[in-house]
């Protein structure tokens, strides 16, 4: 059987700040089925010591990163977990990434150079054919691994969210157990710095990201974030694979946080849901108001700030938001003024409540997406599966997952949401108004919803893709 070390930084159900928790949670099950078994290295956060169950040391280090630390082997959550169980870098409340203040922790180089070294460390002592590091906090495995030298397994890292970097002063290097070398064009060297995400890119023997479009957008400038240029001379190594979901969490034939529960073939049960959806939000309970529903992170990533600038035209046509975030203040701020001045129109719930996606997933007609980058995007693949059209923009893994319900596509009966382009108000605001046409037609919406939820988004095909790759590196390690 295959053997393969995930590292990442966090993973549902027991830490999650956004889709790499549920991509982390969800793929080693996934793999199962194709033959490979997957074990994860995750910190040892309060959320998950707490929760660790016949935890035995695999291994301790008397100094890791300025203090004691160990690698305890266990099950939490349902996953296979190692858990680097580190309590001067870990055990601490609040947010995995920031501190009270809302900034990073200052240490968080240490942080994190600590999971990578002890993921590096770990996998040849058990002997894993492949590492898969996951987004910067991962990043420096790859690193370590080349630099030890000797037998190593192959390694890969997954680039879900580019716009953190893990970029430091150079001065740390040797504290981070890097050599001398590593401080150059061909190392870690970033801008006058060390950039974690840049090395991990370098020497990793494969680099995913999470859409075939996305895998193509950084390439670019427009999208690269400033790595375009190295990702470039790594082309031949660079590709996506979409994510899926768990079809099992989100099942609306077996939700039972939904008002009530429905299926492609008795999707007239799910009107139950919008009603409550409605009721949720303090909206008027109208059947014909076209509802457009957000669950999202509240930053300009997802270009939030577009749709709210659509609203006055959204709610003067009519229309009903339920929107579920947290986030930039502005943002929050913004929604609910919106909220204040249209009640009957506009409810939000600013918070983050895994229910309450779930609900608003199964109640709107609309799911809208306006990311002005989107690595992969799950929310779209849920709403997909819930039967709400998903109303994105046409970039990243968002053009890879929702089919437009422009005339050759309702022709061939195959549209299931609405993409506009490029990410702006103006295009926006015409993808919202033929939203409101769509809603005209009940028929072709009923064919929009049952195509959505007939789509498979499940982590089957992705999970082959994965072992496919992993397959390949063995042979190459
Ligand atoms: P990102 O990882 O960039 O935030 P994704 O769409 O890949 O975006 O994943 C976001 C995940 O977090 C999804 O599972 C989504 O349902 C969930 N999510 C985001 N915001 C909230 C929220 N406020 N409440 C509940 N779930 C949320
Ligand atoms: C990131 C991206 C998102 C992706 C998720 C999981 O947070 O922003 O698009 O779906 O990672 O890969």
């Amino acid at each position: 059987m295959l053997s393969v070390l995930s590292i990442a930084s966090e993973a549902f159900p027991l830490v999650k700040t956004g889709g790499l928790a549920d991509v982390a949670g969800a793929l080693p099950l996934a793999l199962t089925r194709e033959g490979v078994e997957m074990r994860t290295l995750l910190p040892g956060y309060p959320a998950v010591m707490s929760k660790l169950e016949a935890a035995e040391t695999v291994h301790a280090y008397p100094a890791l990163m300025g203090g004691p630390a160990q690698v305890l082997a266990g099950r939490a959550g349902g996953l296979d977990l190692f858990v680097l169980d580190a309590p001067h870098l870990y055990q601490r409340p609040g947010n995995i990434y920031l501190g009270p203040d809302g900034r990073d922790w200052p240490d968080n180089s240490f942080r994190f150079a600590a999971l990578a070294r002890a993921g590096a460390d770990l996998a040849k002592r058990i002997a894993a054919d492949v590492v898969h590091a996951h987004d910067w906090q991962g990043a420096l495995a790859p690193v370590y691994l080349h630099y030890d030298g000797g037998t190593r397994p192959g390694t890969v890292l997954t680039l879900h969210n580019m716009a953190f970097q893990g970029h430091y002063y150079g001065d740390l290097l040797s504290a981070l157990g890097l050599p001398a070398e590593a401080m150059a064009i061909e190392g870690v060297e970033y801008f006058g710095g060390i950039g974690f995400l840049k090395g991990g890119i370098l020497f990793a023997d494969k680099v995913t990201t999470v859409s075939p479009t996305y895998a193509r957008e950084i390439l670019t400038p427009e999208f690269g974030m400033a790595l375009d240029g190295l990702l470039r001379t790594r082309a031949a190594d660079v590709e996506g694979i979409v994510n899926g979901i768990d079809d099992e969490i989100w099942n609306p034939e077996t939700d039972a946080t939904l008002a009530k529960t429905y299926s492609a073939s008795r999707l007239d049960d799910r009107v139950a849901n919008r009603a409550a959806c409605q009721a949720r939000f303090g909206l008027s309970p109208s059947p014909e108001a076209p509802l457009f529903g957000v669950v999202s992170r509240l930053t300009s990533q997802k270009g939030l700030d577009l749709l709210l600038a659509c609203m006055p035209g959204l709610v003067a046509r009519g229309g009903q938001l339920a929107l579920l975030g947290a986030g930039e203040p502005s943002l929050e701020q913004g929604f609910r003024a919106l909220a204040a001045a249209y009640p009957d129109q506009v409810g939000c719930v600013i918070g983050y409540d895994e229910t309450l996606a779930h609900r608003i997933q199964a109640g709107v007609d609309f799911l809208v997406v306006p990311s002005r980058f989107e690595p992969c995007g799950l929310t779209q693949l849920c709403a997909l599966r819930y039967g709400a059209a998903p109303l994105v923009a046409r970039v990243g893994g968002l053009a890879d997952t929702v089919i437009d319900a422009n005339e050759a596509a309702l022709t061939a009966g195959v549209a299931t949401g609405l993409q506009f382009h490029p990410p702006e108000i103006g295009a926006l605001d015409h993808a919202i108004s033929r939203a409101f046409d769509l809603c005209r037609d009940p028929m072709v919406m009923r064919r929009l919803r049952l195509n959505g939820m007939r789509a498979d988004v499940s982590w089957r095909t992705p999970a082959k893709r994965y072992a496919a790759l992993y397959q390949k590196l063995r042979m190459v390690s």
